[in-house]
């Protein structure tokens, strides 16, 4: 160090030294902690759904009425909005936005080489069953899927979870 530098800055270089190492220390610290917040941010986040909008509870139909294998449209949460309800094979009962998400064709129930998909006529387009996810064809964006319940011997939709658009 020069003279007129220290005349300036008093600080011995043993001090310097101790200053800089504790400033690392403390921006290591505060790094780390940041990090784990971040961390139990995140996992606090992937414990909730994707995006699932609340609306008013609409009874689609009976449990009875759709054996598995088969799928009954309906409209959910407003007139028009158009989706479709799967008991799939194995009993399980899902639904989902019947629009595809390409150009907005009407989804259908179909089993195909074994697979039970919702597909889409007008450009081949396909979709799963377990979560919406495009499973061939253009559709750029998985299809959202409605939240169903089962209260007593009734299916009732309670919301929309949004795909990943
Ligand atoms: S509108 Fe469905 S694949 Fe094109």
């Amino acid at each position: 160090m020069n003279d007129k530098l220290k005349e300036d800055f008093p600080i011995e270089w043993e001090d310097d030294h101790f200053v800089t190492r504790r400033e690392f220390f403390k921006f290591l610290t505060l790094a780390s902690g940041g990090i784990a917040v971040g961390t139990a941010a995140l996992a606090a986040y992937a414990q909730f759904p994707r995006d699932e909008i609340k609306f008013e509870a609409a009874r689609i139909c009976l449990t009875d009425d759709l054996k598995p294998g088969s799928a009954l449209a309906f409209s959910y949460p407003r007139p028009g909005d158009l989706c479709i309800l799967v008991r799939k094979q194995d009993g399980e009962l899902v639904a989902f936005k019947r629009r595809c998400t390409h150009l907005s064709c009407p989804v259908e129930y179909e089993v195909k080489n074994e697979r039970e998909l919702l597909y889409c006529p007008c450009h081949n387009g396909a979709f799963s069953l377990e979560d919406g996810s495009v499973v061939q064809g253009p559709p750029p964006h998985p299809l959202p899927q409605v939240k169903i319940e089962v209260r007593g011997n009734e299916v009732w939709a309670t919301g929309v979870i949004k795909g990943d658009h």
